[in-house]
């Protein structure tokens, strides 16, 4: 069994099983990098199940391929509805058996199907210091505001947009000299520290509240 091949002081029992994430992304796919570099570092006891992405040309998928692990595109043109995707996203992340979803940089809206289906499992990052500045183009909203500090949220997903228990934010100014790009990639700069440590706390609490039922 597998504490028979435990060695005296051996502290991995200790230790609960990885997490098993399936990563959701549209687009770059940086967030998912800083999380499997966030792995090797064994910053984060987890394991990448699996990468959906839905755009053909998404360069997340590079990455997926360099850091070996499996992709697959889910394109929602080849979906009727919103329901249809998210049900056949939810049926390959259960094949995958994954514990937690994690939306990094997922530019869909979710419906009930996937959120029924991974109840209090699923994480989103968003550009901003929420519930400030919800919604697309996050960063170029935040300099037409001419807000002097903005950042990063990891939240729990809930069915309103952007909306959901935050579990980890990072404040970030916003410089006078500041363009949607400059601005994003300090903001990328702390959503890579904070999603990794997110997703940590996220499953913590999960185990915690879930030890906590009464019988
Ligand atoms: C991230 O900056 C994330 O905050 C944003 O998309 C980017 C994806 O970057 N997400 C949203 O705007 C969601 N509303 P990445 O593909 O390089 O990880």
């Amino acid at each position: 069994n597998r504490l028979g091949s435990e060695q005296p002081g051996d502290q991995s029992s200790c230790q609960p099983p990885p997490i098993k994430l399936g990563i959701m992304a549209s687009g770059s796919g940086s967030n998912f990098e800083a999380i499997a570099q966030a792995i090797e570092r064994k910053e984060l006891n987890a394991t990448i199940e699996v990468v959906i992405y839905n755009n053909p040309t998404a360069t997340v998928a590079q990455r997926a391929m360099r850091l070996g692990v499996p992709s697959k595109l889910m394109d929602h043109r080849t979906y009727e509805t919103r329901e249809a995707l998210d049900n056949a996203i939810a049926a390959q992340l259960k094949t995958d058996q994954v514990d937690w979803v994690i939306m990094a940089g997922w530019m869909r809206r979710v419906t009930q199907q996937l959120l029924s289906a991974f109840q209090g499992r699923i994480l989103n990052i968003h550009p901003s210091l929420l519930p400030s500045i919800p919604g697309i183009r996050a960063v170029e909203q935040a300099l037409a505001a001419q807000v002097k500090i903005t950042g990063c949220s990891v939240h729990l997903v809930e069915l309103i947009v952007d909306s959901g228990p935050i579990i980890m934010q990072a404040a970030v100014p916003v410089l006078p000299t500041d363009t949607p790009a400059t601005l994003q990639a300090r903001i990328q700069v702390q959503e890579h520290r904070i999603f990794p440590q997110a997703i940590a706390i996220a499953a913590h609490q999960a185990n915690t509240s879930f030890e906590q039922q009464p019988t």
